[in-house]
C-alpha cells in the first residue's frame, strides 16, 4: 500500500489527480488508474453508487441491522478498518455507532465517497493488493465486504495473512462476500441459460486474474493465517420471489432488482476486454437473463459466504 488522499503532502499530489481521473467505456465511468493496474473494474460514476448503497441498505436488513459480528469486537473498539469502502456506508454506519472508536477505510476509488463524513473515520486510497503498510497489532477488526472481483488471484493467503498481522491480539477478522455465479435450488439452470452463459463468460474472462471460488475457502484461509474462533456461514440470497417464506419471497424480489441493474457494469469491462464478446452481445444477453430471472421455477439464488476468526492473543 503506498498512497493516501487524506495526508495530502507534496509527493502524493501527482497521485491523487491520476486517481481521481475517469474514462467514458460503453457509456459508464470507470477509472483508468484502477483499470491499469488491474484492481477494480467496476464503475465510478452515480449508477454504480446507487447500486452499492442499495444493495449495503438490502444486506443490513438481512443482517438485522448488525455491523459487527462478533460479539467481542462490538464490545468497544478502539480502531476499525475497512477494505474496499465504496460508498462508505458501511465505514459511516460503524463510525456513527461507535463515535470514540477511529475507523480507517481503504479502496482504490475516491468517486463514491460522500461529500461529508464522520469525524472520526478516514479515507484513504490504496490498493488492497498491495502488501499492508499498517503498523501490526494495531486494529480491534478488519472488515472486508464484496470485493471479490478487486483481489488479485494469487493474493488471497497474503491478503488474509495482511489483514491478520494488522489485528491486534484478540481482534477480529470478518469477511462477506457472494458467490457470483447464479445457482439454482432444483438444478434447473442449465447453460442453455443466458444467467448460466454470462456466469461462465464471466468466470472464463477473469480465470487468470481471480479466485471467484475463494469466499467458499474463507474458513480455511482463515484457520491457515492462524486464527481461532473460525466461523463461517452461508445464506442462500433467492434472486426472486420463489421462496415461500413471504419476508424471503420479498427479499428475493428486492435482489433481483439490484443485481439486474448492477449487471452491466460489473461485467461489461471483463466481457469485452478480457474475454472476446462485443457489447452488444453482452447486452443481448444480459436482456435474456433478465427475463429469466422472472421465471420463479428456476429458484435461483447466489450463496452468501460470512466468516469471522479471531487472533490468537499468544
Ligand atoms: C462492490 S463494492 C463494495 C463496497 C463495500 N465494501 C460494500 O460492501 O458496500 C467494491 C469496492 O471495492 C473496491 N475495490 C475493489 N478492488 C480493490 C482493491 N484491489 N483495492 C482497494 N479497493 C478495491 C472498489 O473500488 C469498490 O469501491
Amino acid at each position: 500500500m503506498a498512497s493516501s488522499t487524506s495526508d495530502p503532502g507534496a509527493d502524493t499530489k501527482s497521485l491523487d489527480s491520476e486517481v481521481e481521473q475517469t474514462e467514458l467505456i460503453q457509456n459508464r465511468l470507470y477509472q483508468p488508474w484502477s483499470l491499469n493496474r488491474d484492481a477494480s473494474f467496476l464503475p465510478v460514476d452515480d449508477i454504480e453508487r446507487e447500486r452499492q448503497e442499495g444493495l449495503h441498505h438490502f444486506f443490513q436488513r438481512i443482517f438485522d441491522g448488525r455491523l459487527i459480528f462478533p460479539g467481542p469486537a462490538a464490545k468497544d473498539p478502539e480502531r476499525i478498518l475497512e477494505c474496499g469502502f465504496g460508498t462508505a456506508n458501511w465505514a459511516c454506519d460503524v463510525a456513527e455507532a461507535y463515535p470514540d472508536a477511529t475507523v480507517i477505510g481503504v479502496d482504490v476509488s475516491p468517486h463514491l465517497k460522500p461529500d461529508t463524513t464522520p469525524e472520526n473515520l478516514h479515507l484513504q486510497i490504496d490498493d488492497l493488493n498491495d502488501v499492508f503498510t499498517f503498523p501490526g497489532n494495531h486494529f480491534d477488526l478488519v472488515h472486508s465486504q464484496h470485493v471479490v472481483t478487486g483481489i488479485k488471484k494469487h493474493r488471497w493467503p497474503g491478503y488474509v495473512r495482511d489483514c491478520v498481522r494488522v489485528l491486534k491480539p484478540d481482534g477480529w477478522l470478518q469477511f462477506v462476500e457472494l458467490h457470483l455465479l447464479v445457482q439454482s435450488n432444483n438444478g434447473t439452470i442449465t447453460p442453455r441459460h443466458a444467467i448460466d452463459q454470462l456466469g461462465q463468460a464471466f468466470i472464463g474472462a477473469v480465470d487468470d486474474k481471480r479466485d471467484l471460488r475463494a469466499p467458499t475457502r474463507f474458513a480455511k484461509m482463515f484457520t491457515d493465517a492462524g486464527l481461532q474462533n473460525v466461523e463461517q456461514q452461508v445464506i442462500h440470497i433467492p434472486l426472486n420471489p420463489w421462496m415461500p417464506d413471504p419476508q424471503w419471497s420479498e427479499r428475493g424480489r428486492e435482489f433481483r432488482e439490484a443485481f439486474v441493474d448492477g449487471l452491466e457494469g460489473s461485467l461489461m469491462i471483463p466481457l469485452t476486454q478480457f474475454a472476446t464478446l462485443s457489447a452488444n452481445e453482452v447486452l443481448a444477453l444480459l436482456a435474456h437473463a433478465r427475463k429469466e430471472l422472472q421465471d420463479e421455477s428456476l429458484k435461483p439464488y447466489m450463496a452468501l459466504y460470512i466468516a469471522i476468526g479471531r487472533k490468537p492473543n499468544s
